[in-house]
């Protein structure tokens, strides 16, 4: 099994695949983030936010706790990374989100607070019962929590403008367009403003889930607020996408059936917006996000009839590009401490 000595490491230079496309002069290739060691795109803002704020001296080990509202990526991200630098971490998340991510969670050690709010945790004020526990919980014991904030924190932007825009020029230099999901807009935001920096003609493509969706760590923009990190950098994006569930369930599917790539629904999501744009495309090289694979799944795949059980096992085992992920394993995980 995996220490944590190295992990950290391994966060970043996820690989780029070339997928196949219907159209010979359009050429589309999928960013696979589920490489990153706690196996999703979040672990870049996880690790940079953590590493800022050591930077900023305001955290403590052995003192401080590190508090975040999250629908579930980044508290795995952030659980993961907190203890292999041995911080504490307690996660506020909707009890909407799937078991195998709260499962995840605690085999990484944090503490669990669960609220009854819609998926993905509203900005408004005054809407989300995730946020409104956190900032209690900060107002009543300052001395001990840290809030990092994902949804203003300048270096969840910062990891996409550094890491994932400068490894995507890097594979390819006449990329034409960018196409991801949006939770926090970190990514999408990041990406384009090194993309764009390179190439002023790169085209930026947000996607949204249909409204009351399922599609975890997405986010619809009419049923909760702009997050303050996409409203300062809203202007990048050239279009929207939206996509309904059954679309990115069935790209899920098409997905696994057609390329042997296991998916989670994001992924989904973002390749079913990627089909509509390219079909209007005479040519264009278009780099897709895949922010995470399948496996933590099933009671979302199996609830909305994605895959039979023996289907989902069959690509959680045979796949390609799905390295043995550590989380997965049922031994206890332990810590380093430097
Ligand atoms: C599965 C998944 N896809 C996409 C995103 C969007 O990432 P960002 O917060 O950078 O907008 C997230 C964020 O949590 C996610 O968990």
């Amino acid at each position: 099994m995996q220490s944590f000595t190295d992990i950290l490491k391994r966060v970043g230079n996820t690989p780029q695949i070339s997928l196949s496309s219907p159209k010979d002069r359009v050429a589309l290739y999928a960013k696979l983030e589920w490489f990153n060691p706690f196996g999703s795109l979040k672990d870049r803002a996880a690790l940079w936010m953590i590493k800022d704020a050591e930077n900023r001296k305001i955290l403590k080990r052995d003192q401080t706790i590190l508090l975040e509202p999250t629908s579930g990526n980044t508290g795995i991200a952030l659980a993961g990374i907190a203890k292999a630098l041995g911080y504490k971490v307690e996660l506020i998340i909707p009890a909407k989100a799937s078991e195998e991510t709260k499962k995840l969670i605690r085999r990484l050690g944090a503490t669990l607070l669960e609220t009854d709010d819609d998926l993905c945790p509203r900005v408004g004020p005054g809407t989300d019962q995730c946020i409104a526990l956190a900032e209690a919980m900060i107002k009543a014991h300052p001395e001990k929590y840290v809030m990092l904030n994902q949804y203003a924190n300048e270096s969840n932007f910062y990891a996409h403008y550094e890491g994932t825009g400068p490894e995507i020029w890097s594979n390819l230099r006449d990329v034409t367009h960018f196409i991801a999901g949006v939770g926090t807009g970190g990514t999408l935001t990041g990406v384009a403003a090194y993309l764009k920096k390179k190439n002023p003609h790169v085209k930026v493509i947000g996607v949204q889930p249909q409204r009351a969706h399922h599609i975890q760590g997405l986010r619809n923009l009419e049923d909760s607020a702009v997050p303050e990190l996409l409203r300062r950098r809203i202007g990048l994006i050239d279009e929207w996408v939206k996509v309904s569930d059954s679309d990115a369930f069935n790209a899920v599917k098409t997905l696994a059936k057609t390329k042997a790539l296991f998916v989670g629904p994001s992924s989904g999501a973002v390749y079913a917006a990627a089909q509509e744009v390219a079909g209007k495309l005479s040519e264009g090289k278009l780099v897709l996000m895949f922010a995470d694979d399948g496996r933590k799944f099933w009671s979302l795949y199996d609830r909305f009839k994605v895959f039979t059980r023996e289907e989902f096992d069959y690509y959680s085992h045979y796949a390609k590009y799905l390295p043995p992920n550590p989380l997965f394993y049922e031994e206890p995980i332990t810590a380093y401490h430097p």
